[in-house]
């Protein structure tokens, strides 16, 4: 379902992203692990068609992320490191919009809106302003919103970052209700290990732009001689600490430049 050769991405003189391959089949819960700046967003970016890559391919339900970027685009929903719900709009509202940008007919918007704000129980909330909402509630709703389309891939980039254990139980749970009940592909990256372990059937480990391990969570324990994965990621990326971090503004210029259907 995902394809991924040789991917690099460059910024000025600096490789975000270097020679990076993989694949996911249909129907996988893929895991992306990594420190901060490892190159997660980045390659996230690069396989939603948000970023063009310097090299390398990326094919997408066999379309090539380059070359035929709608197709790639109609094939995926994606919940954004950082929020970027509209705020002055209420639950509906943020899915309605969604549902217009990708042309799903009326019908189909309110019957798709009904369904998807029961299934991450807000519903009863949907004609509030976002504004009033929890960090829980705006990541359930932007779950909700990545899946108005019916997409083959839910991408997520950190959906739990930042969330009390509770709502982190209660992401996976859709997420993974949604990965059974409508047969997605889920790529998501983490550096929550125990969620990892617990989500993904394969997972890829990045640092400074490199895949440094592939395969199941126990595969990758065995690899490193670890008894968790948190001691496994710590063998493979080190000790030092990572203080990168793309901005919220940066993400907000990419997530309308997505909309705009422009790179
Ligand atoms: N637009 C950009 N311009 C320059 N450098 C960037 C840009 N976006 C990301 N980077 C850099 O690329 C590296 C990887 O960033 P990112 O993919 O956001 O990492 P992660 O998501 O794993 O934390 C970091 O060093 C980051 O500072
Ligand atoms: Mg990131």
């Amino acid at each position: 379902m995902i394809e991924v050769r040789e991917l690099v991405k460059d910024f000025g003189g600096f490789r975000a992203v270097d020679g990076v391959s993989f694949a996911v089949p249909a129907g996988q819960i893929f895991g992306f692990l990594g420190p901060n700046g490892a190159g997660k967003t980045t390659t996230v970016k690069m396989l939603t068609t948000v970023l063009r890559p310097t090299s390398g391919t990326v094919l997408i339900d066999g379309h090539d992320a380059a070359r035929e970027p709608l197709a790639a685009r109609r094939c995926l929903g994606i919940v954004f490191q950082d929020p970027s719900v509209d705020n002055e709009l209420t639950a509906a509202e943020n899915l309605e919009v969604h549902g217009v940008l990708y042309g799903v007919p009326a019908a189909e918007r309110r019957r798709a809106c009904e369904e998807l704000l029961r299934f991450v129980e807000l519903w009863e909330r949907r004609d509030e302003i976002v504004k009033q909402f929890s960090g829980g509630m705006i990541r359930r709703l932007e779950l909700a919103r990545a899946l108005m389309h019916k997409p083959r891939i839910l991408f997520l980039d950190e959906p739990t970052v930042g969330l009390d254990p509770q709502t982190r139980s209660h992401i996976w749970a859709f997420v993974e209700r949604s990965a059974r009940e409508r047969a997605t592909t889920v790529f998501f990256t983490t550096h929550y290990m125990d969620e990892a372990e617990r989500v993904a059937q394969e997972l890829a480990v990045i640092d400074h732009g490199r895949i440094v391990a592939r395969g199941s969570p126990e595969a990758i324990k065995r690899q490193t001689k670890a008894a968790t994965l948190e001691e496994a990621f710590i063998a493979l990326t080190g000790h030092s600490i990572r203080d990168e971090d793309a901005s919220p503004a940066d993400q907000m210029r990419q997530m309308s430049k997505l909309w705009r259907g422009r790179r």
